[in-house]
């Protein structure tokens, strides 16, 4: 399948099985040029919020630039320096995402990510987890469900489901770690 079928025909669906609804408020971490936040803005709709969050000037401009064409009213760009502080109040967000950026992430950085998590989504919100770059020896699988487990974010939903990966659609695993 190709970027623009899979944009067409299955993307909108697959993340509402993940789990995404309308009027949800929802962070994508490590955004980039935003092809996850757009389809998810279309889903929360005008009650919904999405917040994508990036330090890369080049890839939030490339996301602006879509904003604007499609009129994307309900999503809200957050630039950082690269230190994790996520700008909302305590038990705001409904969803995070964290869609190909653990990878990308120092020890102390996915510590810091765990605990802004663990303060900004709300009792019964979830991180969703696409699980990519799995050859990469500072990715395992199995330690990112122990170090969500004792941050109280509890593993409840497995999928596999073709996902937008660099430029290509292919089958990940994607999990999601609800906070109790
Ligand atoms: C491979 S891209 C994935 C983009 C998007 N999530 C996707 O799945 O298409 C990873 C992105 O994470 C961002 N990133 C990495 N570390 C970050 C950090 N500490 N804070 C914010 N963004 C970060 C990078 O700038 C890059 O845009």
């Amino acid at each position: 399948m190709n970027v623009d079928e899979w944009l067409n025909k299955k993307a909108e669906l697959i993340l509402k099985e993940i789990g995404i609804k309308a009027g949800f408020k929802v962070l994508d971490f490590g955004c980039g040029s935003g092809i996850y936040t757009t389809i998810i803005s279309n889903i929360v709709g005008n009650k919904g919020k999405v917040y994508a969050l990036d330090y890369a000037d080049d890839k939030l401009q490339e996301l602006n630039s879509k904003i604007k064409s499609y009129k994307l009213e309900n999503i809200e760009i957050i630039k950082t320096s690269r230190e994790i502080s996520f700008p909302f109040q305590d038990s705001y967000l409904d969803v995070i995402l964290l869609y190909d950026v653990w990878h990308l992430l120092s020890d102390n950085e996915r510590l810091e990510f765990l605990k802004e998590t663990k303060r900004a989504l709300k009792k019964g919100g979830f991180v969703s987890y696409l699980a990519t770059h799995l050859h990469d020896p500072n990715v395992s699988v199995e330690k990112v469900h122990n170090l969500m487990k004792e941050n109280d974010l509890i593993l409840l939903e497995k999928f596999n489901k073709p996902m937008f990966h660099w430029s290509w659609i292919e089958e990940y695993q994607i999990f999601n770690y609800y906070k109790k």
